[in-house]
């Protein structure tokens, strides 16, 4: 499989910022153009502050894909799945990385830094650029949580 994604933004706090600096390096090797949010030293930091930035940009479509780290990648999913038409993945095995695209269509994926070594944040960061939507029944099931969003939204 082929990765069609050209563009991700990425970020994480002082806990995932190993990570987010090794996925960095995978992704410019891939030839996937890298818009880097932060954090840049071990200072501790706020998740929110640095997550923000990234589930702004994808929510308004200026970028399609985003990746958060955190220490565990609660923080930033939760945060994440704050923002409108976004829809952050958490996960910690190759498998859950491709479903969160093939059937949820996950436009954030979140991956925690104390949780997941590099070797496997790399490989589940290929999964999830590699993989494709399915569409059909997955969509119908997406525009449930999207008519929810809409219903909920100032509430
Ligand atoms: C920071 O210590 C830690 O709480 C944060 O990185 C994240 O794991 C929160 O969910």
């Amino acid at each position: 499989m082929e990765n069609n994604i050209e563009k991700v933004v990425i970020a994480s706090d002082h806990a995932g910022r190993e990570i987010k600096e090794d996925l960095k390096e995978f992704l410019i090797g891939m030839g996937v153009e890298v818009i880097d949010m932060g954090v840049n030293n071990d200072v501790a930091v706020d998740y929110p502050d640095y997550g923000s930035p990234v589930a702004e940009k994808v929510s308004k479509g200026e970028v399609a894909r985003g990746i958060l780290v955190c220490g565990t990648g609660v923080g930033m999913s939760i945060l994440a799945n704050k923002f409108k038409n976004v829809r952050a993945a958490l996960v910690s095995d190759v498998y859950t990385a491709r479903m969160a695209r093939e059937h949820n269509d996950a436009n954030i994926l979140v991956i925690g830094g104390r949780i997941s070594g590099k070797g496997l944040a790399r490989e589940m960061t290929r999964a999830w650029l590699e993989a494709r939507f399915e569409g059909g029944r997955h969509q119908r099931r997406l525009d449930k949580i999207a008519e929810i969003e809409k219903r909920n939204n100032g509430k």
